[in-house]
């Protein structure tokens, strides 16, 4: 995508589209609009129709809500779009964010190909209006973005899109720091649509091995070290949990490692760490078929966590950062583990399996005891790990189990800074009960109950005591129906937060 600022006049646009705001002058639907300062220098070129049309209750300014106006000639640009920020007084960057995000989708759908977009609504305080800006490219790319591949009549023509983003902005502005923030939201934006493109390909195009694939291409784009370890390694290094998982598939594991060095050479910096089972059928204990098509997502922690890295090295961050990725398939087959089995994970505890379907534990087990080994901290995991966290959260909200609660405060406050919600969930030693084995260090799964929180609990013996926080994404990471900011599928959640988590470290 090509974006660029421009300082012209309002009426010298000259896009298909020109997308502009307006509020709600408080809570209440019949408070009235409040245009922003573009959006009444529009009104007063089309003599009064948008302050018309918003006295006649054509529109009210809710947050995403449309107003498209044909301009016939009386401006240079064809269309205008009105965007709603919802009431005045509680817009934030995400409102921003969203708004563009809404409208940027409208005009793509309605055969836009240039856009331009002027959604500010403080235009005067600097500060505010670099992260308004910052706000509205990212909505819109995150908007914009469609994944149509394999689609026969689209895939070779890029006629159904949008090419070039104008964002228009005051003269008196200051360039420099508007075109950072151009720079910022393109950077945070893109990566996010890398980890989605990851999430939404298919699990017989990415396999393990070309997940490793697209993960060293893009370190060596984005200038990372990188090491990937195959089967031979892994079983060298102990990785017992990484090995029974994959023993049912025909697809080679991988081992991943990005490393991203912007911080004290002498600083071991955090880690990162994702889920990467790129097909997850449950294994021997397999899934009813329902529904099971989406489980080619089921490595949307590897993806969030390869986005992160690639953000953070985009925007240059003050840190050492490590990726670390086991990757396999979940498989049933002659070959495959069994409920029953015992495994023994690489820093040498040992786990009874129970159901083959809880998989992810077992991986990222490894990969975190990998994580302690290397004297890595904090540590952070991302993984579509439990059904458990959709029932108790919804796709709204992820879910943080951690072991700090500083590390827990400050991933809820990146996350309101990205616009993604996360909120603590409890870890209290009783949990720990339901997953003692008899016969192993202990047991894979603790039953139903409070299913997300065993999980965590899980994982909790593999970190030794160092700092580390677990994202349970099952629940937002894949989106089944579409909503207006967004197309169905990957979401992309925790790229931006795991970026902007790391700029808050970084200081
Ligand atoms: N990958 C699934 C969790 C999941 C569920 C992700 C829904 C996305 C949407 C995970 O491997 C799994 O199967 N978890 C089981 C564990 C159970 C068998 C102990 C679960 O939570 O139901
Ligand atoms: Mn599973
Ligand atoms: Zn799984």
């Amino acid at each position: 995508m090509n974006i660029s600022a421009v300082m012209q006049a309002v009426q010298e646009v000259s896009t298909d589209v020109l997308i502009v705001s307006a509020a709600r002058k408080t809570e209440k639907d019949e408070a009235g609009v409040q245009l922003s300062a573009t959006a009444a220098t529009i009104d007063k070129l089309l003599n009064g129709l948008v302050g018309e049309l918003c006295t006649d209750g054509e529109f009210k300014g809710g947050l995403g809500e449309l107003l498209t106006i044909h301009t016939m000639g009386q401006m240079t640009t064809k269309r205008v779009i009105v965007v709603g920020l919802g009431a005045q007084d509680k817009i934030t960057t995400q409102s921003i964010r969203r708004a563009s995000a809404v409208a940027a989708r409208h005009a793509q759908n309605t055969g836009a190909h240039q856009v331009t977009l002027a959604l500010q609504w403080n235009e005067t305080q600097s500060e505010t209006l670099r992260g308004e800006v910052q706000a509205e490219v990212e909505g819109a790319l995150l908007g914009l973005y469609t994944f149509r591949m394999y689609k026969h009549t689209e895939h070779t023509s890029n006629g159904n899109s949008v090419s070039q983003l104008n964002i228009l902005t005051e003269s008196s502005a200051d360039t420099a720091s508007i075109s950072q923030a151009i720079e910022q939201g393109q950077a945070l934006a893109e990566a996010t649509n890398f980890a989605r493109n990851l999430i939404n390909e298919p699990p017989n195009v990415l396999t393990p091995a070309e997940l490793a694939n697209r993960a060293t291409h893009m370190a060596k784009q984005f200038g990372l070290e990188y090491e990937v370890f195959d089967k031979a390694k892994i079983t060298e290094l102990g990785m017992g949990g990484l090995l029974g998982v994959t023993q049912g598939s025909a697809e080679p594991p991988q081992f991943i490692v990005l490393r991203y060095r912007g911080g004290q050479t002498t600083d071991k910096g955090m880690a990162l760490v994702g889920k990467g089972i790129t097909f997850d059928t449950g294994g021997i204990s397999i899934k009813p078929a329902a529904g099971m098509d989406e489980m080619k997502g089921d490595m949307g922690g590897a993806a969030a966590v390869l986005g992160a890295i690639q953000a953070i090295a985009a925007l240059k961050l003050n840190i050492n950062v490590t990726a670390l990725v086991p990757t396999c398939e979940n498989m049933p087959s002659g070959t495959a583990y069994r409920p029953g089995d015992i495994l023994r994970i690489s820093n040498g505890k040992t786990i009874e399996i129970v159901n083959t379907d809880a998989e992810g534990r077992l991986i990222l087990a490894d990969a975190l005891s990998y994580a302690v080994k290397e004297g890595l901290s904090p540590i952070v995991d991302l993984a579509t790990l439990t059904g458990g966290i959709v029932i108790a959260l919804g796709n709204v909200t992820t879910g943080v189990f951690s072991n700090d609660e500083q590390l827990t405060h400050e991933i809820v406050a990146a996350g309101r800074v990205a616009g993604e919600k996360f909120w603590p969930m409890p870890m209290d030693e009783e949990y720990g009960e339901a997953i003692k084995s008899d016969i192993a260090d202990i047991k894979q799964t603790g039953g139903r109950a409070a299913s997300s929180i065993t999980a965590a609990k899980i994982l909790e013996h593999f970190v030794a005591d160092t700092k580390w926080a677990h994202l349970d994404i099952a629940g937002t990471s894949y989106l089944e129906n579409k909503k207006a900011y967004q197309e169905k599928g990957a979401t992309g959640v925790g790229v931006r937060t795991l970026a902007e988590l790391a700029r808050q470290l970084a200081r």
